[in-house]
């Protein structure tokens, strides 16, 4: 189906909608024609993507919306809801970034990042599901990332819950289509955003590491533009740039390459470190 064809008339509520990825989808779901609700924690960053929205003469609007309180979340939902009679599509993008050398990583640490990447997105799925099903219809996107569906050395917190979010959305898949409820994983790999002005590297400068990520990264505008394709094809998987596919393929076929290259990250990394 074609992406106009999917989303026009219909309504999207995008978590982390107010920079990145889940800005660039809120603009291309609104000139696709869907009513889109911009939710994140930073209020004014989703206000300014919403009045964008609708200054170009689409419907929007913004939603503070904390993903890893369930109270702000439903808040969030059932206020979009009043507002747009039915959410038709919940993107659960809203994500942080956290890379250390594991035997400096704290409990807090691994819960802060699960909080936002998994829990965050089980909070939507908990208040919105039933109402799908109930409706009997409904299309769930979860971000994951190709650190979801590969492993790698140190990030392990983000690796960890990312695998956990494909986890949960590729065994709920099945059970929620039977119900009319359709579900994607969306896997990126680098994609070009503030996520890496904001990850948390612990022991190591921030940006003496990005500056290590690969130079030529993919812009989220484009992100956005395959994720909706993907979606409006119905896909159960989408895993994109070429990197991350390539990756992914190496993982399944020789994985011990995957283990030779953490080897070599871990120590260009300890290399790096404070430690
Ligand atoms: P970004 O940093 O540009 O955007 C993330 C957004 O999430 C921000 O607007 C932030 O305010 C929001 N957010 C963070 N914590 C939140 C919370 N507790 N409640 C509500 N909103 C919250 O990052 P980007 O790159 O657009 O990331 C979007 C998603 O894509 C994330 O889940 C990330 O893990 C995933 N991803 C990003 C990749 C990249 O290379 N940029 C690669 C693979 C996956």
């Amino acid at each position: 189906m074609g992406i106009r064809k999917k989303f026009n008339g219909r309504t999207a509520f995008v978590t982390g909608g107010s920079s990145g990825i889940g800005r660039a989808l809120c603009l291309a779901l609104a000139k696709n024609g869907a009513a889109v609700t911009v939710a994140d924690k930073n209020f004014s960053g989703a206000d300014l993507v919403a009045s964008e929205i609708i200054r170009g003469g689409g419907t929007a609007a913004a939603m503070k919306t904390d993903v890893t309180d369930p109270g702000s979340f439903r808040k969030a939902l059932k206020a979009s809801l009043k507002k747009f009679g039915r959410i038709d599509f919940l993107f659960n993008n809203a994500g942080v970034g956290f890379s250390c050398d594991f035997r400096d990583c704290t409990a807090r640490d691994m819960d802060m990042v699960f909080n936002v990447n998994f829990r965050g997105a089980v909070n939507g799925i908990m208040e919105i599901y039933p109402l799908m099903i109930a409706r009997g219809g409904g299309h769930i996107i979860n971000i994951a990332s190709m650190a979801g569906i590969i492993p790698f050395s140190i990030n392990v917190p983000y690796t960890a819950s990312k695998f956990a979010l494909a986890g949960l959305t590729l065994s709920l898949m099945a059970e929620a289509r039977d119900l009319g409820v359709n579900m994607t994983l969306v896997c990126p790999g680098v994609i070009k955003t503030a996520f890496y002005d904001s990850i948390t590297v612990k022991k190591v400068d921030r940006k003496k590491y990005v500056s290590g990520l690969p130079s030529r990264m993919m812009g989220p505008e484009r992100a956005a533009e395959i994720i909706l394709r993907g979606v409006a094809g119905n896909k159960k998987m989408i895993v994109f740039p070429f990197h991350a596919r390539f990756l992914f393929m190496i993982n399944k076929i020789f994985p011990s390459l995957i283990y030779l290259l953490n080897k070599a990250m871990i120590k260009k990394f300890r290399k790096m470190s404070s430690n």
